[in-house]
């Protein structure tokens, strides 16, 4: 098992059998340690994804994304801001729990978060 470079947008490459982040994405975020931390499976909007253990959900999906999508009506893209529960950039929607802060809120094996998918609302 390698490890992704920098290069790539994403930290450590997953196992053989796990999921892979998206080729065309580019995370914001470079994990520069703890890539021995064990992998976390987690979804958006569909795609599987691998977060680590400890990450927050906004680190989680800034390391295999640009950011985190708009949030209606504002057609502005967010990457959060504060990262500590202050500015409200990192609102994402969790299929079947809601809203969340993602800065504020542990990555969970499974979570399904819903970033650019049309059709449910705010
Ligand atoms: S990044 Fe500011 S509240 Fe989450």
């Amino acid at each position: 098992m390698g490890d992704r470079t920098a290069s790539d947008g994403a930290r450590g490459a997953p196992a053989e059998g796990e999921p892979t982040p998206s080729p065309s994405e580019t995370g914001r975020f470079r994990c520069t340690g703890g890539v021995e931390r064990p992998a976390v499976p987690f979804r958006i909007d569909g795609v599987p994804v691998l977060g680590r253990d400890g990450d927050s959900l906004l680190t989680a999906i800034l390391c295999v994304r640009a950011d985190l999508g708009a949030l209606p009506p504002d057609p502005r893209r967010r990457a959060g801001f504060c990262l500590i529960g202050l500015c409200q950039d990192c609102w994402v929607r969790l299929r079947g729990r809601g809203r969340v802060r993602a800065c504020t809120t542990p990555l969970e094996p499974d979570m399904d978060v819903l970033l650019d998918s049309d059709g449910e609302l705010w």
